[in-house]
């Protein structure tokens, strides 16, 4: 197997390692679990037969080969039986009851309906097995945030029912949860099952995952990346979730544990970092050795001085009976001062490998100094815009989740020392208080303070880093193969594009562009012929975070969710996953995942949880920059999203998050800027909405201040599909203002139809003339383009430097799959003869199409067909949309006469599809295939219609 081949079992047996290490066990009494060799289950719960993969929009669309469900790996494994008449009562219900996926975007619901249980069924199955096994399921995702009801966050009725009736009959309950995101689980203390496994939404082999964990295949080693509080009220930040408007973060830098750690132990139900294990470990810290300040000496063990870091080993040996890995996190407790902290800030984490009983690892856990310091926005410390570190005593505890750790060691600071010299960027405008800490002899509270606000002039620090002018000089003939080739510089290369050329380039095209791979979300780049005959390759972007999505139905791997794989620890095993995934992009000629998803779990009922990693920067960054590595390794890369504040789904084009500088650079920028400077990330995509007023897509110091000139950023910013941008002040935005993305340095925007003729749909080329925007800005835009594109597989390929090993296994691959990579696309208008000279057919031929329709509708296809056979002859043919099989006809044999047959050919929505006909007999002839229109679909009047319904909401 060549090295662009793709082992599918290697890349399965990975994922399927990695979802069951992200599984958290939370309870287990009594060793409920594992289940043994020879014992049988009942299995509760309709999700057994419908298992969530994924949550839902585009985070979660990826045509898998197959997906297996808990219930599946069960089934199929060989020492454990389960309760067969249990499950034919299930399997009854569901005929009556199909799970409901909804049919249109957004409408799926949170859950599926619960079947109704007797007390005779229950006890029944308890008299019939060793104990019982409840899955319960929840999805939610973009478009649809979840909800503090009954079905989203917290039980249905017949849930709890079940639940009640299940931990009345039997002794041994194991609640499996199958879902994105965290939920209320006070339902424990009221049913007192023995066993609760959050499983996640675990991709394609998720039940497998589960299987592993459930059999004590795999001892269980996950660790929540999230705070489980009682209520949903208790997250400081659900007060302000929601409103459609304005979203003010008035927790501030309190988010998630580093509120409750402070000031509401009392309120965690499960603490984060927290999960159980079938084994057990003690952990000894061996080593505590920080650097020197001023002199100063520490209480450290050993004083040896390596300047900037401190040092911590953890010695972690297995004093259990069966094998297990355990996770060792280092918190931070850094002294109150003048601005307040939390009283723990997760600096550091490790895993160690299997350790077989008695066994032992030591654990490394390096934090920098500079890592432990604070911003200071308000100029408190008497340095404002620089990150700090306070005089005082730094505590570091250590310990296997946020509440057990203990103390390992101190650093004293003598005098504040200053770090980082920043400029004040993204402040907010708008008047509000915030949380912070006050030391008093009782402890830490948490008082009000106003927020400090923007003192800078925004609109003079664009003007004055305005790029230069390159002049436009005309062709000379460079393409932009010589600036790869070190040639010519960029400088030189993008002189020669006119001003319409540059504007063409800020316009990404799609969904489903027939310039780049099938099915995919965008094209950028080399858009047009003339951008093209300069050079300019064509770059390929395809969601998401869980697997590629291709809408024409290209079969792609599913993954494990983001919020499981950050609860594994393992940034090792995310690592290799993400190598596969590399692999698979490649494959599919992707230079870029829409993904990993960085953004902060604000609240738990942010619908795309699912996609993003925690409600901690660090695990966040560092889950991000695993998933980098392992793309890199095959020259392809990920999009970290969305930049920043996308924190809730509901009203996301309008809402304005209203955010801390501190909160900012502390919490929801900071996973961004660890995948950018130890990631390497080089494609960043903005957000739908506003932060601090101004939408991200144009927010200058978000884009240009902080990303580029602070982190070093390399390459391109796309915007969200079809984002609004506004001017600062402009209290609404719109999708035609464009003119201040570039001049924000937003590169792309995603997506148009056409680049070369957007009229009508921005006013990039109006803004030019009247100076708004500049052609230095374009160049540098484009400059950013460039440099993305020559530092992605595509570039080669274009120049035809393709190597022997890659093109094979891309030949492979369009066997394989039918990806018709190079397939010219035909038009298709209200009635449209395809192009075909007389088509011979032999058995099991498939003939494919490439069709871009004109309009939206419901269509029509007809066949123009013969063959000598007589009547009784039968020769089905099935003409399949994309991967979904539209319509089956069997035709007779027609003795040699012409006939038409004309079928459905459904609801055509994306733009460009492919047509698939596929001839189970051989010995036919096409003479024509026609499509015609029978229904015009107005998607405008859809949206706007759904617009209006969200207002009246
Ligand atoms: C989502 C993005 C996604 C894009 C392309 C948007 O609706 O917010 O995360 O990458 O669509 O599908």
């Amino acid at each position: 197997m060549g090295k662009y081949d793709i082992d599918w079992n290697l890349y399965a047996d990975i994922s399927r390692r990695a979802a069951a290490e992200g599984a958290v066990l939370l309870k287990n009494d009594n060793k409920a679990l594992p289940i043994k060799k020879g014992e049988t289950a009942s299995v509760f719960g309709r999700i057994q037969l419908d298992y969530y993969k994924s949550g839902t929009g585009s985070g979660g669309m990826v045509n898998t080969r197959y997906v297996v469900g808990i219930l599946d790996a069960l089934k199929n494994c060989k020492d454990i039986y389960i309760n067969k008449d249990l499950l034919g009562i299930y399997e009854e219900w569901v005929k009556e009851h199909p799970c409901n996926r909804g049919i249109h975007w957004g409408e799926e619901p949170w859950s599926q309906e619960e079947m109704p249980l007797t007390d005779e069924v229950v006890s029944n199955a308890a008299l019939n097995s060793d104990l019982a096994v409840v899955i319960i399921g929840r999805t939610a995702g973009e478009d649809k945030d979840s909800s503090a009801e009954k079905g989203s966050y917290l039980l249905t009725d017949l849930e709890e029912d079940m639940l009640q009736k299940v931990c009345k009959a039997f002794k041994r309950v194991a609640v499996v949860l199958n879902v994105g995101n965290i939920i209320d689980m006070k339902w424990v203390d009221t049913y007192n099952p023995a066993a609760v496994l959050y499983a996640w939404h675990g991709g394609q082999e998720g039940g497998n995952s589960v299987l592993d964990v459930l059999t004590g295949e795999v001892t269980p080693c996950g660790k929540l990346s999230d705070t489980i509080a009682y209520n949903i009220e208790d997250y400081p930040s659900t007060a302000y979730f929601g409103d459609k408007k304005r979203n003010f973060y008035a927790e501030d830098i309190f988010v998630g544990y580093r509120y409750f750690e402070t000031v509401a132990k009392d309120k965690v139900m499960y603490p984060f970092g927290f999960g159980l294990s079938y084994t057990t470990f003690k952990t000894e810290n061996i080593l505590f050795q920080v650097p020197k300040f001023d002199g100063q000496e520490s209480d450290c063990q050993l004083k040896h001085d390596k300047s900037g870091i401190v040092n911590i080993l953890v010695k972690v040996t297995n004093t259990g009976d069966v094998k297990g890995k355990e996770v060792v996190q280092a918190y931070l407790s850094a002294p109150q001062g003048k601005l307040g902290k939390p009283s723990r800030e997760l600096k550091a984490f490790g895993k160690t490998k299997e350790l077989a009983p008695g066994s032992n690892e030591t654990i490394e856990l390096s934090i920098s100094v500079k890592d432990i310091a604070s911003y200071d926005d308000s100029g408190v410390t008497g340095h404002k815009s620089c990150y700090v570190l306070e005089a005082g005593k730094y505590e570091f505890y250590v310990g296997t989740d946020v509440r057990n750790a203990a103390l390992s060691g101190v650093l004293e600071i003598a005098e504040l020392i200053v770090v980082e010299e920043l400029e004040e960027a993204v402040a907010p405008k708008i008047a509000y208080e915030r949380l912070h800490a006050n030391e008093t002899v009782a402890g830490v509270e948490l008082v009000n303070e106003a927020t400090p606000l923007r003192t800078i002039d925004l609109q003079k620090r664009i003007i004055d880093g305005r790029p230069e002018e390159i002049p436009y000089t005309g062709d000379k003939g460079y393409k932009l193969g010589d600036v790869f080739d070190n040639k010519i510089s960029l400088d030189e290369f993008l002189a020669q594009l006119s001003d319409e050329d540059l504007i063409h380039m800020s316009r990404g095209e799609g969904m489903s562009s027939p310039k780049v791979t099938p099915g995919t979300a965008g094209a950028f780049g080399g858009v047009t012929d003339n951008l093209h005959g300069f050079g300019i390759p064509v770059g390929c972007c395809a969601d998401g975070p869980s697997g590629i999505r291709m809408d024409c139905g290209t079969y792609a791997f599913s993954m494990p969710n983001g919020t499981c794989l950050a609860c594994s620890f393992n940034t090792e095993l995310v690592k290799e996953l993400y190598v596969m995934e590399g692999k698979e992009l490649r494959k599919n000629r992707v230079d870029t995942l829409l993904g990993p998803g960085l953004n902060i779990h604000r609240n738990p009922l942010n619908g795309r949880n699912f996609e993003y990693f925690s409600e901690d920067p660090l695990l966040t960054g560092k889950m991000a920059v695993a998933c980098l590595s392992g793309m890199h390794e095959f020259g392809v890369t990920g999009t970290i999203k969305h930049f920043a504040g996308n924190n809730q789904e509901f009203g996301r084009n309008e809402s304005d998050s209203v955010i801390s500088e501190r909160a900012l650079r502390e919490i929801y920028l900071k996973g961004f800027e660890i995948a950018v400077k130890e990631g390497k990330a080089r494609s960043v995509m903005s957000t739908y909405g506003a932060l601090n007023g101004i939408w991200t897509a144009g927010n200058y110091d978000l884009l240009t201040t902080i990303l580029r000139k602070e982190w070093g950023f390399k390459g391109i910013v796309m915007t969200d599909w079809w984002a609004k941008m506004n001017e600062d002040g402009e209290e609404t935005a719109a999708h035609t203002n464009t003119q201040y993305m570039v001049r924000a340095q937003n590169d792309l925007y995603m997506v148009v139809e056409n680049a070369a003729k957007n009229t009508g749909n921005d006013i990039l080329e109006e803004s030019f003339n009247n100076g708004v925007v500049t052609r230095g800005e374009l160049i540098r835009n484009a400059a950013n383009i460039c440099y993305m594109l020559m530092n992605s597989p595509v570039m080669e390929r274009f120049l035809g430097r393709m190597s022997e090993e890659e093109k094979a296994a891309s030949e492979n691959a369009q066997n394989e799959d039918n990806i018709a990579f190079d397939l010219a696309y035909q038009r298709i208008e209200d009635d449209t003869l395809l192009d075909l000279t007389g088509l011979k057919t032999g058995r099991g031929d498939t003939t494919m199409f490439a069709l871009n329709f004109a309009k939206r509708g419901l269509y029509d296809i007809s066949l123009k067909v013969k063959s000598h056979s007589g009547e009784l002859a039968q020769m089905p043919v099935t003409i399949s949309i994309d991967r979904s099989i539209v319509s089956m006809i069997t035709i007779n044999g027609t003795n040699g006469e012409w006939i038409n047959v004309t079928r459905d050919l459904g609801v055509i929505f994306n733009q460009n599809c492919y047509l698939k006909i596929y001839f189970a007999q051989g010995g036919m002839e096409v003479d024509e295939i026609r499509i015609s229109i029978r229904e015009e679909i107005d998607l405008k009047k859809i949206m706007e219609d759904k617009t209006k319904e969200e207002d009246n909401e």
